[in-house]
């Protein structure tokens, strides 16, 4: 499997000028130093973005409707962003949970972006943790619903990126060890349901990553790859990112 990073973007930056800049930056990063890189961009920029992409940089779009087209002011569907070039889409966003999206509705998006042969970027990640493990079972009941309608032939186009809330815009990210007792716990649901096909889906870390800690996170957080906000709309800490990356 081969280290990935998702860029997501959110809100920024400010104006189409700067999103071409950074994502030609990132484009011609990701080539030179051969890390994967999927950007999530804001729906206003997808389709000029869907229209400079070549070669394997991937485009996401960071939330999708589950209805094809209908009367849904400020909404747009996984078949617009299709129609824009985006062949990921993140679903389940802290962000966007924190904004009345729930378990069902990412359950709805995830079956509709597969539909659309799309792939989905699954979030996931408690608000806290307890000594009684609480945010393990918070966890796996994120991941089933979401994984609910989701057949085995179409389980290997999922992506899962474990973001725990309290560790996204935080200073340092999660202690690789948690990480990586998190990303057993996740993998053992994915066997359960789907057997073998469970051991080959990418499993991200995402929350304060950035160049100065991703090394640590390879090689004892047990993930491969990454869901990476601030680090990414910064060119240069980016091209810090990617070339830790690379060299792990
Ligand atoms: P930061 O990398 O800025 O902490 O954001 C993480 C995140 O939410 C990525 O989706």
């Amino acid at each position: 499997m081969k280290a990935l990073v998702v860029a997501n973007w959110k809100m920024n930056p400010i104006s189409w000028k700067e999103a071409k800049k950074l994502f030609e930056e990132t484009k011609r990063m990701s080539g030179l130093l051969k890390v994967s890189v999927i950007v999530a961009a804001p729906p206003i920029f997808l389709r000029d973005i869907g229209g400079l992409r070549r070669g394997k940089i991937g485009l996401a779009a960071q939330n999708v409707h589950f209805e094809q087209s209908g009367s849904f002011t400020g909404e747009v569907s996984a078949l617009q962003a299709k129609d824009a070039k985006a062949n990921y889409a993140l679903v389940g966003h802290a962000e966007r949970r924190a904004m009345g999206e729930t378990d069902d509705d990412v359950r709805k998006k995830v079956a509709a972006l597969l539909a659309l042969e799309m792939t989905p970027i699954i979030c996931i990640g408690e608000h806290v943790r307890d000594d009684e493990g609480s945010h393990f079972t918070f966890v796996r009941e994120q991941l089933l619903t979401a994984l609910r309608d989701v057949p085995q032939q179409k389980i290997a186009k999922v992506i899962i990126a474990y973001e725990p809330v309290w560790a996204i815009g935080a200073a340092e990210p999660m202690r690789p060890h948690d990480m990586h007792e998190m990303s057993i716990y996740i993998r053992k649901a994915l066997v359960e349901k789907y057997g073998e096909v469970g051991h080959k889906l990418m499993i991200l870390y995402g929350g304060a990553v950035d160049g100065t800690n991703v090394g640590t996170m390879l090689e004892h957080g047990g993930v491969k790859g990454f869901l990476v906000g601030r680090a990414s709309v910064d060119a240069k800490r980016l091209a810090e990112l990617l070339r830790v990356m690379k060299d792990a």
